[in-house]
């Protein structure tokens, strides 16, 4: 290891020095001699020192003295949003204003518009502070360097997956950016939250009961392709009945090809005599026409899913609302359904918003939605959580994917696709998945072993972060694991 390389490991942390404190990083004469200069009378404060660690620290940190990013009045007023000009949420207080359909501003101005308020290069979420330093380490949210804003979690139970979601959830919401969680877990429920994040949040806490409302959209909806710039189809049959089959293959994974292939043909049947106006009632009675006992066994699953019958086919909505309304957690509430039936609403949500996603996201334009126990979720090649993960960041998509465990939950092609998100933090994992995530972060045999052990040993509110951080070039380096204790929500 050459002198520079040994140098890089101290500024970075990897060795046992704190790196803000090191000489290295104190010195910055030019910065000093001019902070002296326009503050002649007043003694070195907050400003000056951030500024002097800004210019040295690696990986470059807040400074304050390792608190968290400092926010002084003037730079950013407290909490302040834009009024939506109609109130166009999920909830909707007045029936006839709920779903209405907006597209007054393209794509462009909302870039801008969101631009204006907090440039997207600049946003930097903080987690916590690096183990045994005061130094801040952040997921570099907005760094146009980052492979993607995608992000996994895993780890246990009860070691604050969801307490750190609900932190995230917040820091992005003070920066004016939406996001929105389609909880099939209960764990987002208003009585689950914690109250801290509930009182910070108000009214920009959005929860949709679907039970109490039924969710305003139709799965059988043909969907618009588009194959290029300019070039935009509307999806045929086959499309539709190929995700309507999915989507129930992933629920009841018992229905073999032909009973999957009877659903298949009776939603062709229902496309081309109901077009739009076909539903799930329709296809139950078109699989009882159909009358084979492959028809019969799909319908016999199938009934409870369609029986609920948890979709308002009629509603015209869109979910353009998500992109005016700035700095909202939007809450999709699952809550009353059956395990299966929560998860073919996700499935055709999710869906429904990759369509919408596919004509006005945009790269610049974030979009954090938040899967909680993602293990429930279909990552076969043709689900909606796998596009997301290896498609979706062209089209603003950040994918927070949140599991207790990886073995046994997920096929091997899933656990890659989600090895694919750019940063991974890993809470208190399970025995068995120790080795592989140690595996995971770092390819050295002696570092192995440490980074196992620290594994073993991570309390709750601790976690590794594994991802880029920025150098004091603003330059992101390459992702290695980091030990953070995670900033408590009453510190952000
Ligand atoms: N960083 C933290 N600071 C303070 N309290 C925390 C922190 N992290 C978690 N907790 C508390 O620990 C409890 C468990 O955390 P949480 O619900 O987030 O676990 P989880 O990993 O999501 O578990 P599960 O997989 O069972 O959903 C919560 O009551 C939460 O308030
Ligand atoms: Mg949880």
């Amino acid at each position: 290891m050459d002198n520079q390389q040994i140098l890089d490991k101290m500024l970075s942390g990897f060795m046992d020095f704190i790196p803000e404190k090191l000489l290295y990083n104190q010195y910055a004469p030019e910065q000093i001699k001019e902070s002296l200069r326009e503050n002649a009378v007043q003694p070195l404060v907050r400003d000056e020192m951030e500024s002097v660690s800004d210019a040295s620290g690696i990986p470059e940190n807040g400074g304050n003295d390792g608190q968290k990013e400092p926010v002084s009045n003037e730079e950013a007023p407290p909490f302040k949003y834009d009024e939506p000009d109609h109130h166009i949420g999920l909830v909707g207080e007045k029936e006839n204003d709920s779903y209405i359909l907006d597209n007054s501003s393209n794509d462009e101005e909302l870039t801008k518009k969101s631009a204006a308020k907090s440039p997207l290069s600049e946003i930097r979420i903080p987690i916590g502070a690096i183990s045994g330093s005061n130094q801040t380490l952040y997921w570099e949210f907005g760094n146009p360097q980052l492979a993607n804003r995608h992000l996994s979690i895993t780890g246990r139970s009860g070691q604050g997956k969801t307490y750190f979601i609900q932190c995230l959830l917040w820091e992005l919401a003070k920066h004016g950016i939406s996001s929105i969680v389609i909880d099939y877990t209960d764990g987002y429920k208003k009585s689950q939250l914690e109250e801290e994040f509930k009182a910070k949040l108000g009214a920009n806490l959005e929860q949709f009961i679907v039970l109490a409302k039924k969710f305003p959209i139709n799965p059988f909806k043909r969907n618009q392709k588009i194959l290029d710039e300019d070039i935009v189809i509307l999806e045929d049959d086959s499309d539709v009945a190929e995700r309507i089959k999915n989507v129930i293959g992933s629920i009841y994974p018992s229905l073999g090809i032909q009973q999957l292939n009877a659903i298949y043909q009776a939603v062709m049947r229902g496309m081309s005599r109901y077009d739009e106006k076909m539903n799930l009632q329709l296809l139950r009675e078109l699989l009882e026409e159909d009358g084979s006992n492959p028809a019969k066994t799909a319908v016999s699953q199938m009934n409870l899913l369609i029986d609920k019958n948890p979709f308002d086919y009629e509603k015209n909505f869109d979910w353009s609302f998500l992109e005016k309304e700035k700095g909202k957690v939007f809450i999709i509430q699952l809550t009353g359904y059956s395990p299966d039936v929560q998860k073919m609403i996700t499935e055709f949500v999710l869906w429904d918003l990759w369509y919408y996603k596919l004509q006005h996201g945009n790269k610049n334009l974030p979009f954090p939605v938040v899967l909680d126990e993602a293990q429930r979720l279909d990552f076969g090649n043709d689900a909606p959580s796998s596009k997301i993960l290896v498609e979706g960041r062209k089209f603003g998509w950040s994918g927070w994917f949140s599991t207790q465990f990886l073995k046994g939950g997920f096929s091997s092609d899933a656990i890659s696709r989600l090895q694919n998100a750019a940063v991974k933090v890993y809470f208190a994992p399970m025995e068995n998945e120790i080795s592989t995530i140690a595996e995971n972060l770092t390819q050295n045999n002696a570092e192995r072993k440490e980074w196992e052990s620290k594994l073993k040993n991570l309390r709750k509110g601790q976690c590794i972060f594994y991802g880029p951080v920025r150098d004091r070039n603003g330059k992101l380096l390459p992702p290695r694991p980091y030990l953070v204790d995670i900033y408590p929500l009453e510190e952000r």
